[in-house]
């Protein structure tokens, strides 16, 4: 075997969970989570780059934003520094950004035509047939936000029902953990109108949690923070990891959601598919349920 040939295997072996793992069928939609994502550091921007990587094989064209989007100051060099230039080959491809707000961002944020929340707070798009997505403010869970959920929910009926928002109802998370107050508003009106999938923040790691009530809950925290060895043992983990930063790519296929969280070093660290009205996890590749592969 020439040389040529023997180093392009030893770094397809190295790059090798660069490549698409998900199905990425032909007429699926799909898109990129990250969360808890705007520091400016070196690690969103090593994120950043894995989702160029990924976006070039899978084609998202939108990207969730579970919160804490920006750290610290808001000033315009703080959005260029913590957003524009990490995501930068996503936003030169036309890739759209759809934020949800942490406790750690500024209102203003909704104002901000990159994040594409376009003035609200709380908000719901539909970016493909029978798909519809609802990003909450979780930090400010009044009366009329309730309301209008419930309303918006109770409207999408046969839509596949995805909602996201900063803090999780379900986290072991040592430093913050599963949020009680907000699952008791939250979750009655997620199992009555059939929310399939629910995508959180905070905690600063993947968690993929048992299904509840025949919900799947994620926690994607750790896009640029990481909260290292911070799962505490709960019962609720389908599967964690907190040794690294994260981001999670997903894609729907008719009745199936493939979902395949990705490290900061491009180890895939869980894979699988959820069917639409069944709590059941499937497809988990043999070998990809253990650790990570070195
Ligand atoms: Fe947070």
């Amino acid at each position: 075997m020439k040389l040529a040939a023997v180093v392009a295997i030893l770094i397809s072996f190295s790059f090798g969970a660069w490549a698409q793992e998900l199905p990425n069928r032909e007429g699926s939609f799909r898109f990129a989570v990250v969360g808890d994502s705007g520091t400016g550091g070196k690690r969103q921007h090593q994120i950043g780059a894995l989702l160029g990587q990924y976006h070039k094989t899978l084609g998202f064209m939108t990207v969730l934003m579970l919160g804490d989007n920006i750290y610290g100051r808001h000033k315009p060099k703080d959005f260029q520094k913590k957003f524009e230039l990490p995501y930068k080959a996503l936003l030169d491809s036309g890739v759209k950004f759809r934020a949800a707000l942490g406790n750690h961002d500024s209102p203003t944020q909704i104002s901000y035509k990159p994040f594409n929340m376009d003035g609200l707070r709380y908000y719901t798009f539909k970016p493909s047939e029978g798909i519809r997505f609802f990003a909450l403010d979780s930090t400010a869970v009044d009366k009329r936000q309730l309301e209008w959920i419930e309303r918006e929910l109770s409207g999408s009926a046969g839509d596949w029902k995805i909602v996201y928002f900063h803090h999780p109802i379900y986290s072991s998370g040592a430093r913050h953990g599963s949020d009680l107050a907000l699952r008791a508003v939250l979750e009655p009106l997620f199992v009555k109108y059939g929310v399939s999938v629910v995508l959180s923040g905070h905690d600063h790691f993947y968690e993929r949690i048992e299904p509840q009530r025949g919900i799947h809950y994620f926690v994607i925290g750790g896009s640029a923070k990481l909260r290292k060895k911070n799962i505490r043992k709960t019962g609720l983990t389908a599967k964690a990891f907190d040794r690294d930063n994260s981001f999670a790519v997903m894609e729907i296929d008719r009745d199936v959601l493939h979902f395949q969280a990705i490290s900061r070093t491009g180890e895939t660290v869980d894979i699988g598919s959820i069917s639409r009205n069944s709590a059941s996890v499937d497809g988990l590749r043999k070998g990809r349920d253990s650790a990570p592969l070195k």
